[in-house]
């Protein structure tokens, strides 16, 4: 996150003594990225946070490739996924390349026996069905529909949901996910004319200060296998931190929309980005306003990307037969566009209540085997005319 936060209780100045009531020092942890340059926080601990017991043999959750060179368009029935109880068992990642995995998960239960941690990349979680609340050892954040849920890589962390109906759309990133550059200032600060501000971003609030030894299990995630550590101390011990690094929440209720006279392009949607793709959210909006305005896309050709929409909530315009949950794909190298009779029934519209989270990245998508199963194998013919 581009600006300060602080929580519980820190020293004076970094770096120093800091006392226990009982005379014992606390442990400094600094927790930093790319390198030393990208941003920090430092963390207070009841006990040292390096003290491994046991470090298990490593299992692959590394997606299988059905598909690794696609040039079709694809729907995917994303509700098809089978729950599941555990989290991470539930999660399904439907496309992937060496940037970010794209996947589903209908977790049925919170997480209890073990703490997760993913050392490689940055998770966005967005939230279509369920509220619940996620702990991480910076600090608890509770989240409902719509919520979107950015998790810095290292970060220690459960989910308690409050009911069995979970549905999540999530976005692994091996590269950095910040707000959009050019909607900050020198500063880092959030400019006027961004769609969404800090006060839209919510940062922990509740640290969970646990001085406690045992034998505590974090499934710890790196280069596609998870690794089951176990620590002797508990991993939510933190009494204090401040810096810039640390999970937050936005919702995407909270997202502005920016529109236009005519049709605004994809990026006045854009709320994420990294180095390798896009993160934006279309939302319930007015339409455009010159009076002979089409508010359907056009047809466009995303030369150097693959587009994955994720239909939340509303109805699609210019698309038929799209319910919530679905993913389509519309890869690089053809165009795509409206569906027959889309650009027509939007001609005198005022406004959508679509919602949608919208992933482009700029290498090519491989489709998995997960994927496969809950796909439409017809929709790449779907923007036929007639009878051919
Ligand atoms: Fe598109």
């Amino acid at each position: 996150m581009a600006f300060y936060h602080k929580l519980g209780k820190i020293p004076h100045k970094r770096h120093t003594v800091f006392k226990k009531p009982d005379g014992s020092l606390y442990y400094e942890q600094l927790f930093g990225t790319i390198g030393f340059d990208g941003m920090y926080s430092n963390s207070y601990h009841e006990r040292r946070p390096t003290q491994v017991k046991e470090m298990k043999v490593g299992y692959s959750v590394k997606p299988k490739i059905a598909i690794g060179n696609n040039l079709k368009s694809y729907r995917f029935k994303g509700f098809k996924i089978v729950p599941a109880p555990d989290y991470l068992e539930s999660r399904k990642v439907i496309l992937t390349n060496s940037d970010v995995d794209i996947a589903l998960a209908s977790p049925q239960a919170s997480t209890r026996n073990y703490f997760y941690k993913n050392s490689d990349a940055d998770e966005l979680l967005f939230i279509h069905k369920g509220s619940g609340k996620l702990r991480t050892h910076l600090g608890n954040l509770n989240f409902k529909y719509g919520d979107y849920l950015l998790i810095p890589r290292g970060t220690i962390y459960k989910l308690d949901f409050d009911d069995e109906n979970n549905r999540l759309f999530i976005v692994e990133s091996r590269r950095p996910i910040y707000t959009p550059k050019r909607y900050r200032n020198w500063f880092g600060q959030l400019l006027e004319h961004s769609p969404f501000c800090e006060r839209d971003l919510r940062r922990p609030y509740e640290l969970e200060t646990n001085d406690e030894e045992g034998d505590f299990v974090i499934k710890i995630k790196k280069q596609g296998e998870i690794f089951d550590a176990v620590y002797a101390t508990h991993p939510f011990d933190v009494v204090g931190y401040d810096g810039y690094n640390y999970p937050y929440a936005f919702s995407i209720h909270d997202f502005e929309p920016i529109t236009g006279r005519i049709h605004q392009p994809p990026p006045v949607h854009q709320t994420f980005e990294t180095d390798a793709f896009v993160v934006c959210s279309f939302c319930p909006r007015k339409y455009d306003y010159h009076p002979e305005s089409i508010p359907a896309p056009y047809s466009h050709s995303n030369i150097d990307s693959d587009e994955v929409l994720y239909y939340v909530d509303g109805d699609f315009m210019s698309r038929n037969d799209i319910e919530e949950g679905h993913i389509s794909l519309h890869p690089a190298g053809i165009p795509h566009g409206p569906h027959p009779g889309a650009v027509e029934r939007s001609i005198g519209q005022v406004e959508t209540k679509e919602l949608a989270v919208m992933v482009d990245t700029f290498k090519p998508l491989l489709i998995t085997e997960e994927a496969i199963e809950i796909a439409d194998e017809t929709y790449y013919k779907s923007w036929l005319e007639g009878n051919h």
